[in-house]
């Protein structure tokens, strides 16, 4: 009989202490790269279908008036009173999307993991009471017709729109696959 309680209490135990305190821990740690994964995705996603829309309805230079005017909210949907959401870039188009110093540091380790020809590691920096979520933004064929080369691939009725809307703008010139910029997912810790 003893054995048998031996037998069935071992067992409970180990399930019991696998359960214990450390694996708790865990279940409240916030995952912070899978939320700004799922939250970068999600933005992706709402402003992609925006700007399909808008361009199909209005071609490419409307297209370029309604990124003026909704990209920051759209950018914004999915930002709660501790997290917000950003796009941010060396060469910008909206100043306000310029880099700071903590971007540029993350920036120019971006660069040279993609000159090194690895792939681009996202990664979590803390500053402060933040939290940063960096993950890189690489060109598309289709970002080409607002991104691309001023000649070669922008109609000219929308590289108008582009320079009177943006007269600083920096960010034409890109080839598909360049790094464009960087998602910022910042969370109050
Ligand atoms: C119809 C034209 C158009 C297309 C297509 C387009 N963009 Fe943009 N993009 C813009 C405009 C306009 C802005 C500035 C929005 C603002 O004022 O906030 C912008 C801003 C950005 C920014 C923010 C940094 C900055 O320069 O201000 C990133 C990053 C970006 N675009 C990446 C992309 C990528 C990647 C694609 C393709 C998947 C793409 N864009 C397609 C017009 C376009």
């Amino acid at each position: 009989m003893k054995k048998l309680l031996l037998l069935i209490a071992v067992p409970v135990y180990l399930v019991w202490a696998s359960c214990g305190e450390p694996a708790n821990y865990e279940a409240v740690a916030p995952d912070y790269q899978h939320i700004g994964d799922s939250l970068i995705g999600a933005t992706f996603d709402t402003l992609r279908s925006a700007l399909g829309a808008a361009m199909k309805d209005r071609g490419a230079a409307g297209a370029v008036a309604f990124c003026n005017e909704k990209a920051y909210p759209i950018t914004a949907t999915y930002a709660s009173q501790h997290i917000t959401i950003r796009r941010v870039a060396e060469k910008f188009r909206n100043p306000g999307n310029a880099l700071n110093n903590t971007d540029a540091l993350q920036w120019n380790k971006f660069v040279s993991e993609k000159a090194g020809g690895k792939g681009i590691e996202p990664i979590l920096i803390g500053e402060n009471d933040l939290i940063h979520y960096y993950k890189p933004i690489l060109l598309q064929p289709t970002c080409t017709a607002c991104h691309g080369d001023r000649e070669k691939d922008i109609l000219p009725a929308v590289l108008t729109t582009i320079d009177s809307l943006y007269p600083d703008d920096l960010a034409t010139g890109f080839s598909p696959g360049d790094l464009r910029g960087m998602w910022k997912v910042s969370f109050v810790k």
